[in-house]
């Protein structure tokens, strides 16, 4: 396994070009199940988990192949079994749920485990697909789903679940009649989703909003399509430009997708604008103050920058709340950190963070993909080295990241654990 190898304290300056999001290609790659012909995406992120994506759809019977940014899928023969040894790495697998059951009316798709940051069940996906005609079984730790044609039905959702709206929303446009997801999440992967959907045919109202209606379509044909850029990619540059003191320009960078986590960096002490060559970010004069950050569905503040954002926090003068709300287990990032020197008390779903001067260099162990990137952040801005180690689930989720960074003048090597 690799570690990366990070001296910190250099002010990062420069243009990064922000990818394509992985969150929304995951689904919209996944949905190449519905359609009857072949499919192009472009801006594709280069990263572990599409590749293991590409894999399980070529093992469902849609070949798929990667050139540069884009991949070309071509549907043939559709087979029903994501096997444990794919699912096992990648929880988002069970996304090819809803597509299988609407092309086939059958789906074995193994259960996908525990993971670092939370018990994660799908029951959501399942009782709503259930709403839809679906039967399922547990055999051998494989989800069995049976159905004859999925039919529309009128789905509330207990919690905006971003996983369980994606797969409903797939196997809807397939579905008899009319489908409607109330309490849907909002996140703007969903939004791009269902864009993609339009363009292959199907009929979709309402996505960006908590009530989706789908209109049934007897079937989805092909179409070009380009990813969205992703949004955590570009927050997690913008806490490198304000963490190191820098100044970046991010190219390709979403706006109004990120305004909660803009609205706060400011609040910290950051100045971020949008200019017409892209989003420029560095720090105000006067340091970086703290500021309280309660973590919700979209458009509240991302889970998914939350350990991101308590790295700036740590160099923050004066006392931050995090609260996290959509996962139970997602301070991984914590213990790591105060190794660095951070001062942060956890108190269940609360961290409290105290400024602390400086932090330093250390052996830090990443545990979860947006933990990594936070140990990632703290190194850059410590004194000394800080060697990141199993950061196999930093390249899950970012693209080639030490060689971004160091374009804008990090030092970061790549060595062999
Ligand atoms: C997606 C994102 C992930 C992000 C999360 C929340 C992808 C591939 N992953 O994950 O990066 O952090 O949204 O924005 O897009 N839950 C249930 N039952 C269910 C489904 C979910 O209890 O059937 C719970 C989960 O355990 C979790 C919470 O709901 O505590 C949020 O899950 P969900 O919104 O479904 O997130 P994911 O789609 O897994």
């Amino acid at each position: 396994m690799d570690k990366l190898v990070i001296e910190g304290g250099v002010p990062l300056t420069g243009t990064i070009n922000v990818s394509g999001s992985k969150n929304a290609a995951l689904p919209i790659l996944m949905a190449s199940i519905l359609a009857e012909e072949p499919i192009t995406y472009t801006n594709v992120p280069r990263l572990r988990d599409i590749h293991t994506t590409n894999k399980l759809l070529s093992i469902l019977g849609c070949p798929a192949e990667f050139e540069g940014d884009t991949v070309s899928v071509r549907p043939c023969d559709l087979k029903p079994e994501a096997p444990y040894d794919l699912v096992k790495t990648m929880r988002a697998s069970v996304l090819c749920l809803g597509p299988l059951l609407a092309r086939l009316g059958e789906a074995r798709v193994a259960l996908p485990g525990g993971c670092a940051i939370g018990a994660r069940p799908v029951d959501l996906h399942l009782t709503a697909l259930e709403k839809m005609g679906a039967r399922f079984e547990l055999e051998e730790g494989y989800i069995i789903g049976r159905c004859r044609k999925l039919k529309g039905a009128h789905i509330y959702f207990d919690f905006p679940t971003v996983g369980g709206t994606e797969n409903l929303l797939m196997a809807a446009t397939l579905a008899e009649g009319e489908t409607i997801l109330e309490n849907a999440a909002r996140e703007p992967e969903v939004v791009d989703l269902a864009r993609f959907l339009i363009a292959c045919g199907a009929k979709i109202e309402g996505h960006g909003t908590s009530v989706i209606r789908v209109q049934g379509v007897p079937r989805l044909h092909g179409c070009e399509y380009a990813i969205m850029p992703d949004r955590i990619e570009a927050g997690t540059f913008l806490v490198a430009a304000g963490i190191t003191g820098g100044e970046l320009l991010l190219t390709g960078c979403p706006w109004e997708e990120l305004d909660a986590v803009i609205v706060k960096l400011n609040a910290m002490g950051m100045h971020i604008e949008k200019t017409s060559e892209g989003v420029l970010a560095k720090r105000r004069n006067g340091g970086l103050r703290g500021t309280d950050v309660t973590t919700q569905p979209f458009p509240g503040f991302p889970t998914d920058m939350q350990a991101q954002v308590m790295s700036l926090m740590c160099l923050a003068e004066g006392t931050s709340v995090v609260q996290e709300n959509i996962f139970e287990n997602r301070f991984m990032h914590v213990l790591e950190l105060v190794r660095m020197g951070a001062d942060i008390r956890i108190s269940g779903r609360s961290a409290v963070v105290r400024g602390v001067k400086r932090l330093t260099g250390a052996p830090v162990m990443a545990s979860d993909l947006r933990a990594s990137a936070s140990l990632v952040l703290a190194g850059l801005a410590a004194r000394g080295t800080t060697h990141v180690q199993r950061i196999y689930h930093l390249d899950r989720g970012y693209e080639r990241i030490e060689l971004k960074l160091n374009a804008v003048g990090a030092r970061i090597r790549r060595e062999a654990e």
